[in-house]
């Protein structure tokens, strides 16, 4: 019989990649927080036991819609992380779907761009920003879902991969730490596809990288949880635009001032809090 599956944030860049992709496999349900073809309207900062309807007899969750961008201020990101993966895992205990997967992130280990460790759930979580906070908190909600129903759930933390045919290269950003963590479109479909059919696994993590040479996220928890193994895999460009970046980060030569401006600074709302300008820390 073929799985059931509900795909939250079913509109946006990775739910468009996936429902196509797994439609034949699995009977999907679909939904965001704007109805379209074949999705079902639902803000998910706000619970109703009317999501029965939607939520009974499904197996798998796949937890996408929220608030995406890095740089979003603390109220975007508490509501849209925190409250709608709450209410979601609130919705999976009520009317019993066993498997949760969430769209968390790398940058839970944001911090590990500069710690020159291999990126791994046994590392202390680094998060630089509110967005990666509330992605940690998500995972930890999932840890105590599992604890309190002894499902499944999967913290899945997605690397890099934008809209459309998504090819590697200089283009992701952020020196080469955005281009060490790409996730092909192929290797994001396996992933999800596998965190539907495997065998129970209780609460794990897993990176949802490509297999990037020269990276530093582990790929064994993925394949242990789930057997991700992924097909694709770039080395990352360093070259004048984008390997100085990168130097600089690994060797700390940022001053606290030009670090706050590259990327605290960014977030919404942040330069009301952030100190005043043009004052040197070191
Ligand atoms: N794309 C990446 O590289 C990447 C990397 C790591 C993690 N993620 C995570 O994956 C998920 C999907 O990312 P994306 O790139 O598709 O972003 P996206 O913005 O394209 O899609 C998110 C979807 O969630 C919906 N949504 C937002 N708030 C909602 C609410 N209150 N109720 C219901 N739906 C709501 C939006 O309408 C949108 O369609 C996000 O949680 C993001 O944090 C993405």
């Amino acid at each position: 019989m073929k799985k059931t599956v509900l795909i939250t944030g079913a509109a946006g860049n990775l739910g468009s990649k996936l429902a196509p992709a797994l439609a034949d496999e699995f009977d999907l349900r679909l939904t965001d927080i704007r109805a379209a073809d074949n999705i079902v309207a639902l803000d998910l900062i706000t619970y109703d036991d009317s999501w029965g309807d939607l939520f009974r007899g499904v197996d798998t969750i796949i937890h996408f819609g929220g608030e995406p961008s890095p740089y979003a201020s603390w109220e975007r990101v508490h509501a849209a992380n925190v409250v709608g993966t709450s209410n979601v895992l609130l919705a999976a205990k009520r009317f019993g779907v066993p498997r949760v997967a969430l769209a968390s992130s790398n940058h839970v280990m944001g911090g590990y761009r500069y710690i020159p460790e291999t990126v791994s759930s046994k590392l202390a979580p680094t998060p630089l920003n509110p967005y990666g906070v509330t992605k940690l908190i998500g995972e930890e909600l999932g840890r105590a879902f599992v604890a309190e129903t002894g499902g499944d759930f999967l913290a899945c933390r997605i690397g890099n991969i934008p809209r459309g045919d998504n090819p590697p290269g200089k283009h992701l950003g952020v020196g080469t730490w955005w281009q060490e963590m790409w996730l092909s479109n192929r290797d994001f479909v396996e992933a999800f596809r596998r965190t539907i059919l495997a065998e129970p696994f209780g609460f794990r993590i897993a990176n949802f990288v490509s297999n990037n040479p020269g990276m530093r996220w582990d790929l064994t928890e993925g394949e242990e949880a789930i057997g991700y193994v992924p097909q694709d895999g770039s080395a990352a460009i360093a070259d004048e635009e984008s390997g100085p970046e990168e130097k600089k980060t690994i060797e700390g030569r940022y001053s606290a001032e030009e670090w706050l401006e590259l990327f605290v600074r960014q977030t919404e709302g942040a330069t009301k809090f952030g100190g005043p300008r043009g004052v040197r820390f070191k």
